[in-house]
């Protein structure tokens, strides 16, 4: 049994209304809900760390998948959006943001096609992918040409995560070399991203490894500036955002919402989301049942968090969520009621809408338009 609302008072209090939100009633649970007032407070406590100086934030839509949301981020000062899918890229060029950076390889051609198709009707849009590999390079500077645009190349450094990316600087600096010779493509300078790091709890030792693994890049960096080229580097989280100062833009994407897993390492952010069920069973022992699993809560990182008091994860199985309630009131069959995400990127990814609430009532829906299971659903039904 694992104990899963360890400073329950600060994690999530504040989304307990979310389930009785005026408007709400007649939606079918579970759904996502957001109190947009905290959407709005972490997006300004986040702008408030780039207000001076001349880091950048892009943050990263792979947290959310909304275009509406990027728009919010897009106005609180972000300089542009980071995704990690193609679909996220076309949905924030459809909703009109004009500079987009895919902070991943992509070498599947028909993704490629796709967004620089895209990418060719959208005239001034700004876009970059990365690469760590000559034929990763070949592929994007060929899909570009061929749709006759101009496209940005970062050369990925890996400082740690153990995925893709350059394993040394000498690799990097070919890559980058490579870059800068090809027609099609433009040097955008350097992603690195120190995701191996973002979970160590203590903050300071958290911000010397990531001092430490960001050296090779920004040796990388400082070689391209030393011939010319650019050496802009690219990465963060919502947990590591202020620790590397040569970071010139950071790609925080959890901070928007928050969920149970972050909440402890990047406390001047707030929940801001809830998963709203229904209890569907309750036992004398204190022993809850919700409407809600793995089909709609994610467990990848974390267990979920009962945020209306103490309680205990017992389980999660595809449509119900287990808990025993240790503090706190006891909900009755029917009751709706809010969960705090243990990770809200992947579960926002299996819904295609949050409802957006404020003032105690339904405001507006938010679309997950860069959702790539809708997406790609739809793209099969079509006729080839
Ligand atoms: C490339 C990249 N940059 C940045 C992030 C940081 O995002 P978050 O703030 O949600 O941890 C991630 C997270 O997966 C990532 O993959």
């Amino acid at each position: 049994v694992e104990p899963v609302n360890e400073g329950a008072e600060r994690l999530g209090g504040d989304l307990a209304w979310l389930a009785q939100a005026e408007g709400s009633r007649e939606l079918a649970t579970p759904f996502l809900a957001a109190d947009l007032g905290l959407v709005e407070r972490n997006i300004d406590e986040m702008a408030r760390g780039f207000a001076t100086g001349t880091r950048r934030l892009r943050p990263h839509m792979k947290a959310h998948k909304c275009s509406a949301v990027a728009l919010m981020q897009m106005a609180g000062g972000a300089c542009g959006v980071t995704c990690a899918t193609t679909d996220e890229a076309v949905a924030a060029l459809d909703a009109g943001i004009g500079d987009v950076l895919v902070a991943n390889v992509v070498a599947d051609p028909v993704r490629l096609r796709d967004l620089l198709g895209r990418m060719a009707s959208a005239a001034s849009a700004r876009l970059a992918l990365v690469v760590d590999s000559p034929g990763a390079l070949a592929m994007a500077a060929g899909a570009a040409a061929r749709a006759g645009v101009k496209l940005g190349a970062l050369v990925e450094i890996d400082i740690g995560v153990g995925r893709s990316g350059v394993g040394d600087v000498e690799e990097g600096l070919a890559l980058a070399a490579a870059i800068a010779a090809s027609e099609a493509l433009e040097l955008r300078g350097v992603q690195a991203y120190e995701g191996h790091l973002v979970k160590v709890a203590d903050p300071d030792e958290r911000r010397r490894r990531c001092l430490a693994a960001f050296a090779p890049a920004i040796r990388l960096a400082e070689a391209l500036a030393a011939r010319g080229l650019c050496g802009t580097i690219t990465g963060g989280s919502t947990a590591t955002w202020d620790a590397v100062p040569e970071v010139a833009e950071v790609q925080a994407g959890t901070y928007v919402f928050m969920d149970a897993t972050y909440g402890m390492r990047a406390p001047r952010f707030v929940p801001a989301l809830a998963l709203i069920a229904t209890v569907v069973s309750v036992r004398p022992d204190g022993t809850v049942v919700c409407n809600a699993g793995s089909k709609s809560l994610a467990t990848d990182l974390g267990a979920p968090q009962w945020v209306l008091g103490a309680a205990q994860h017992r389980s999660t199985s595809e449509e119900h969520l287990v808990l025993r309630i240790e503090d706190g009131p006891i909900p009755r069959v029917g009751d709706r009621v809010p969960i705090l995400p243990g990770h809200a990127c992947t579960t926002i990814a299996m819904a295609g809408r949050i409802v957006g609430c404020r003032d105690g009532g339904v405001e507006r829906v938010l679309r997950i338009d860069g959702n790539e299971t809708v997406r790609r659903a739809s793209r099969l039904g079509r006729p080839a």
